[in-house]
């Protein structure tokens, strides 16, 4: 990964790391997909953590990119989404072009607990991100 890294830094690229199959795994002491911009993971029964179903996360310590990804994966809708619960036409309001990626309550809830079980925890400072789009 340095090599990568400094490739990226010298030209003010964002690395984005796939780190489906390496949650929990380490690269010369740092959790492996908090290296670089943005780390995704995935959670489908085939990788080192799963969540019950389809599933994944994308990690980084850019809290404006995580809210970004978050938008795109529930179709561009914005923050707005997520308070329009009094007036739902505003919440069908687009900011942007997205995808219907959301991943289910359930599925998160399972995903949330088993995060708590990987080296050095999840969202307690240090070796995780806290900001999490699960
Ligand atoms: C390294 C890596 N990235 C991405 C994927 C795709 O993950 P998914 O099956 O959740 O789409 C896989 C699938 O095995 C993978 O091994």
């Amino acid at each position: 990964m340095d090599p990568l890294l400094a490739l990226a830094r010298g030209r003010g690229l964002a690395v984005v790391e796939d780190a489906c199959q390496a949650i929990g795994g380490r690269y010369k002491g740092r959790s492996v997909g908090t290296l670089g911009h943005l780390g995704c993971y995935g959670f489908i029964r085939n990788k080192a953590m799963a969540c019950g179903g389809e599933g994944g996360a994308v990690a980084s310590f850019d809290e404006a990119a995580v809210r970004r990804v978050i938008d795109l994966a529930n179709h561009g809708r914005g923050e707005r989404y997520h308070r329009a619960h009094a007036n739902p036409d505003l919440g069908m309001a687009r900011d942007a072009v997205g995808f219907n990626y959301r991943q289910s309550e359930i599925l998160s809830a399972i995903a949330r607990v088993q995060l708590r079980h990987l080296p050095g925890g999840s969202g307690r400072g240090g070796a995780w991100p806290t900001n999490t789009a699960t």
